[in-house]
């Protein structure tokens, strides 16, 4: 059996910081009441000249660093994101371009917040069919190009940044179970409605960008996170104790908190960075995970349950052994 295991991690966040203090100054509301409602601090926010791929290739880079990969070694790169660079071609090609390499496989997918999850189960079941001995999975958004900082309700959500995991194929686990899951009933709790197809003028559509209805997205994406945990852990006839670390998509500290508690998983095996980077859609995953890697706080050998909840409805887990 041929497993994809995580040889590397690595992650890039523009330099620009938007505090709480920062948003109150540009609309009514106030840093308590962000603090008390997500648990947000702080979220940083791309510059002129950043967009989503220059934070991949930087995320990309510091991955195969750790990976002690090269480039040129790549078979499958895959950016998960719903805010590209460009319509064409995918931000993977560009991405794929600027590391130097040539023939890989290259593509985007879109499933919202989802997206590093769902890049995740693609290259895990290319790598275990032999597809690829090495892959790039990419989560990196540019939220803030599509937020109208007209509306408290979203604005003070979202925030930027890239995470790269390098896969390699490998004898021993590696990633043991991934399940992703869609349900396109929800179109109209969290959406943009505009876009390529239905138009969208970036300059002046602002009616156009990210739209939710907070509190059903709330109440769905708890239960959900507490069903596929579940999913995932039984798939190996595990149990939560045998989850060293839980990597929840970082949307809401309160829905963090509260899947943590239905699963019975105790906050200090929770890592939570929702504080600093705020919901970073597709990037947050892979974002928190580079970063307690770096820290020390996860350990090779350890094992990790992902899990994430986004637009579409999607959702998606995974089980690994780091
Ligand atoms: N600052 C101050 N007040 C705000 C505000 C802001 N940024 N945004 C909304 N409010 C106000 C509302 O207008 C409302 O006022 P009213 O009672 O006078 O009408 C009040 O705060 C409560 O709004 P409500 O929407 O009920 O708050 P909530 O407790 O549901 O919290 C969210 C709002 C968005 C924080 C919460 O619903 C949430 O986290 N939802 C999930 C979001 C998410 O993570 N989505 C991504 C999933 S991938």
């Amino acid at each position: 059996m041929t497993y994809a295991r995580i040889a590397g991690t690595g992650s890039c966040l523009p330099e620009k910081i938007l505090t709480n203090k920062d948003l109150e100054g540009m609309m009514e509301t106030s840093d308590e009441w962000i603090r008390e409602r997500t648990g947000i601090k702080r979220r940083h926010v791309a510059g002129d000249d950043e967009t989503t791929s220059s934070l991949s290739l930087i995320a990309a880079q510091r991955a195969l660093e750790m990976a002690g990969v090269k480039a040129d070694e790549l078979d499958l790169i895959i950016v998960g994101t719903c805010t590209p660079d460009k319509i064409i071609p995918a931000t993977a090609c560009i991405v794929q371009r600027q590391l130097g390499n040539k023939g890989a496989a290259a593509m985007d997918v879109n499933a919202a917040c989802s997206g590093f999850l769902y890049g995740l189960d693609l290259a895990n079941r290319y790598m275990q069919t032999g597809g690829a001995r090495k892959a790039l999975v990419i989560g990196a958004e540019t939220l803030s190009r599509i937020t109208n900082w007209d509306d408290r309700t979203t604005a003070v959500l979202f925030g930027d940044g890239a995470g790269a995991a390098v896969l390699e194929a490998s004898d021993e686990p590696g990633i043991r179970a991934t399940h992703i899951h869609s349900n396109g009933e929800f179109e109209d709790l969290l959406q943009t409605t505009g876009g390529v197809s239905l138009g969208f003028d970036a300059s002046c559509d602002r009616d156009k960008y990210i739209k939710m209805q907070g509190n059903a997205v709330f109440k769905r994406a708890v239960a959900t996170f507490d069903s596929m945990a579940r999913e995932t852990i039984a798939d190996l006839e595990g149990h939560i104790d045998d989850i060293d670390w839980f990597i929840p998509h970082q949307a809401n500290m309160r829905i963090i908190t509260a899947a943590a508690k239905k699963l019975s998983m105790p906050m200090e095996r929770v890592i939570t960075t929702v504080d600093e980077h705020a919901n970073t859609s597709a990037a947050s995953i892979p974002l928190a995970l580079d970063q307690a890697v770096r820290e020390g706080r996860i350990k090779r050998g350890e094992t990790l349950l992902m899990a994430a909840f986004g637009a579409g409805f999607t959702w998606g887990s995974a089980m690994l052994k780091f």
